[in-house]
Formats: C-alpha cells, sequence, structure tokens
C-alpha cells in the first residue's frame, strides 16, 4: 500500500485504504492520519523541484500546497485539485514585536494573506481535492468563521455544494459574509462549537456528506505545508521555536506531522519545538498538559474568549497535538485576554495586524520569555493564522477604550489608537497635527 490511512493510537495502528469515507478508527475510535511510503525520496532533488516550480505558471506549481505534493502523495489524480493558489504566504521580521515579546528577532509567518484570509486554505484545497476524488457531492463543516469562509470557496470553485453550520450569534461578521458570497448554504445553530460538531458528525455520517473539519486526516495534510513551505522560504535552516494559536489543534497535529516527515526523509536536519498557545478561558489542553499526565483529558463545557477562532472546549486533535508537543520538546502556554489584545495591538504597530487569536501567539511568547522557557537569543516564527479584517468590531472597541472580556471585565486600551472627532476646520485639525 503507497498511502493509507492508520489510527494514531499507538496500541491500535488499524490500516484502512486511503479512499475510505472514515474520520475516526472503525477498530479503536482513534484519530486517523495518513501514512506515505518515503523511503526513496531524495530531500536534495525535491529541494530543487520546488524551487524550479517557483517559475512554473501552471495552477498546480503556483499552489503554495501542491507545489510541495510530493510530501502528500495521497491523490492518484491531480486533475481532482481545487485550488485558489492557497500558501505562498509571506514571513515578515517585526522588531517592534520581538521587543515587546523579549526576543533578538521575531519572523511571522502570515497564513492570512491566503485567499480566503487565513491558514484553513491550506487544508482546504486537500480536503476538497480528496472530496471530488471520492464521488462526493456535499461537503459540510462547522466553524467559528474561518474554515467556513474557506470551505464555502474551495467547495463552489471545485462544483461542490458546501453546507456551513456556525454557532448562533458567535461568529464574526466578515466571515459569515464570505460564506453567503461564496454560496453555501448557511445553519446558525443555538449551540456551541463542540456541540454543532458532534452534530454535524451525525448529520454527515447520515446524509452521506463528506464532513471537512480538521478531523479530516487531508486537512491536516495540506496544513504540513505551511511548515514545508517554511522552511523552504528559510532555505531549510530550522528555527528553535514554532510558535502557533490552539484551539482544535489540528494545526498543530499537522506541523508536528509536517516536520516529523521533513525530518525523516532528510530535508532538516534536526526538529524545532512546538509552542502552542490558548486563551485562558478557553484553554483545556494547556490544563491537561500542565498536570503532566497526572490527570485525564477534561473538555471545557463552557469556554470562552474573544478570540472567537481558538473558543474550544473540546477539542478533537488533542491527542496528536500530546504527542507532537512531547516529541518536539515543546510547550503549552496559556495567556488572558487583556494580553492576547495588547499583543494584537502590537502585532498591527508593525504594520502587520492579524486576528485575535493569531495574537496569542505573542502574548505566549512574552511570557515563555520571561519564563526562561524561550531564549531571548533564540530563533523564533510565530504563526498568524488569520487576517486582520476577521474581527473588525474587537479592533474598533480595543482603540476605543470600549472593550470587555466576556466575563464583563473592561480590557484596558494600553496601545489604544483613537479616532479624532474635528470640526470641518484646518485651523483646528492643523494644530491637533501640530
Ligand atoms: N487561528 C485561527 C485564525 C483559526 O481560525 C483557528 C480555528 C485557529 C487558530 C485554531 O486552529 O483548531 O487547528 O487549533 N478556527 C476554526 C474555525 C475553529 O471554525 O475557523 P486549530
Amino acid at each position: 500500500m503507497q498511502s493509507h490511512l492508520t489510527c494514531f493510537n499507538p496500541a491500535c495502528r488499524a490500516c484502512f485504504d486511503i479512499n475510505d469515507v472514515l474520520y475516526n478508527c472503525t477498530v479503536c475510535g482513534g484519530l486517523l492520519e495518513a501514512k506515505y511510503d518515503f523511503s526513496g525520496a531524495d530531500p536534495v532533488a525535491l529541494k530543487k523541484t520546488w524551487r524550479e516550480r517557483r517559475m512554473d505558471n501552471s495552477p498546480l506549481c503556483q499552489s503554495g500546497v501542491w507545489r510541495y505534493r510530493e510530501m502528500f502523495p495521497f491523490l492518484d489524480d491531480l486533475r481532482h485539485v481545487v485550488t485558489l493558489r492557497e500558501g505562498n504566504t509571506p514571513q515578515l521580521n517585526a522588531p517592534r514585536a520581538a521587543g515587546y515579546g523579549g526576543l533578538a528577532r521575531l519572523t511571522f509567518k502570515h497564513q492570512g494573506f491566503n485567499p480566503t484570509g487565513s491558514f484553513k486554505d491550506n487544508g482546504m484545497t486537500c480536503g476538497a481535492a480528496q472530496a471530488k476524488r471520492l464521488g462526493m457531492k456535499r461537503v459540510a463543516c462547522v466553524s467559528t468563521g474561518n474554515t467556513s469562509a474557506s470551505m464555502a470557496a474551495y467547495a463552489s470553485a471545485g462544483g461542490l455544494d458546501p453546507l456551513i453550520f456556525i454557532p448562533h450569534g458567535n461568529i464574526s461578521y466578515g466571515k459569515l459574509a464570505q460564506a453567503l458570497e461564496y454560496g453555501a448554504k448557511t445553519f446558525q445553530v443555538e449551540a456551541n462549537f463542540d456541540q454543532i460538531l458532534a452534530l454535524v458528525r451525525v448529520l454527515a455520517e447520515r446524509l452521506g456528506i463528506y464532513l471537512l473539519n480538521s478531523i479530516n486526516p487531508f486537512r491536516i495534510e495540506g496544513q504540513k505545508s505551511i511548515v514545508i513551505e517554511m522552511m523552504d522560504q528559510r532555505d531549510w535552516r530550522v528555527p528553535d521555536w514554532i510558535v502557533l494559536p490552539g484551539g482544535n489543534l489540528g494545526n498543530v497535529s499537522a506541523f508536528g506531522k509536517g516536520l516529523r516527515e521533513m525530518y525523516e526523509t532528510g530535508l532538516i536536519d534536526r526538529m524545532p519545538r512546538l509552542g502552542v498557545v490558548q486563551a485562558e478561558g478557553s484553554s483545556p489542553f494547556y490544563e491537561y498538559m500542565a498536570a503532566k499526565g497526572l490527570q485525564p483529558f477534561h473538555a471545557q463545557e463552557h469556554p470562552e474568549t474573544l478570540a472567537t477562532a481558538i473558543k474550544i472546549g473540546d477539542p478533537v486533535s488533542w491527542p496528536k497535538a500530546q504527542f507532537e508537543i512531547e516529541n518536539s520538546k515543546g510547550t503549552v502556554e496559556r495567556v488572558t485576554e487583556q494580553e492576547i489584545a495588547d499583543a494584537k495591538a502590537v502585532i498591527g504597530q508593525c504594520g502587520i495586524g492579524c486576528e485575535p487569536a493569531s495574537a496569542a501567539t505573542l502574548a505566549g511568547i512574552r511570557k515563555l520569555t520571561a519564563a526562561g522557557v524561550i531564549d531571548r537569543d533564540a530563533d523564533v516564527v510565530a504563526v498568524l493564522t488569520g487576517n486582520v479584517l476577521k474581527d473588525p468590531d474587537y479592533i474598533y472597541r480595543y482603540h476605543t477604550g470600549e472593550l470587555t472580556a466576556p466575563n464583563g471585565t473592561p480590557i484596558k486600551s494600553t496601545f489604544g489608537n483613537k479616532p479624532i472627532v474635528v470640526p470641518n476646520d484646518a485651523e483646528r485639525i492643523g494644530q491637533l497635527i501640530g
């Protein structure tokens, strides 16, 4: 078997055909992952091929995901690919944010530059391709925003019918607008993310709809390309740390798998450490890892954070995330609403900008350098997962001193930048400008 699905549970490791429509192991209920035979891989030749593809204008080579397709060879026919030229996201130096984070230097890899504004596009292009390969007609996801926008776009671009389930009243307006514009049938359900995911899994099974949440192993395959592209852009110099926000924990699982596979094939010569940051009110993984095996994993029933992208109390991929954090000698941190909001404003001051969950990275780095976990001189890449325009309301409120945490605590406008109301008077405005 060249590529197949295996159970992630080390005590099970059951194998399944790559074409089986499965999200969990049918033997033990564990998570699934795609496996390949990389034994003949030639790292030097691969690196050369990937560089050459940057000069090739064909859609597959222009995609910052499919350019690296040798690392996720699950498709038998590349005509199934649906691409909007995802990936190709920049790495940006941010000296001001570095200083704030207690580092000599800091690089952001900004996934908000993707076609629909988040890292979800890296995974969705693969999920949509597999849906087409399986002959699926309808695809579904539950989302607090970014997944829905991404899925709607890729499904529609690929001629599939997108069905979106979102928590009623708990989604960013801009993201809902994208889903509607891209033609998704959208259901606003009166329940939270975790409850709706359980519901959608039942519906998917019952109605033969293909599920495109990150439990889908092909989403994870696509998201591996974020770290592959990162290493390519860095000329294969491995950073000391890669820091990212954690919600459902699909992305850290993808990063860990991608890095391991690059290490095993000789593309990189060491593993970077992975740092996951959660919001304090929505931090079941932090709590589990902090207990160091003394407590079983406990889902949080009522997760709360203004960073809606990581407002997830029952993250499906926690066993994979645990493995990847431990395997990379990484860490998990949690940060307050105030810390997220201030870090976000600092990222904005760098001319970069991001949505709130992304800013948890810088807030987490600040804490981890202060605690001595990350060295001041470490080479750190923080992954900004979403575009600054995701939660414009949040930004306006922060800068005008009107932002409050979910528990009602006011958030201080530490780096506030209030718009100034002025009369139509050149003299007066001139004085204000100085
Ligand atoms: N950052 C952003 C911008 C996100 O949209 C998400 C997830 C995450 C981080 C968390 O990533 O789940 O892989 O740990 N957003 C989901 C959504 C919930 O519906 O768009 P994870």
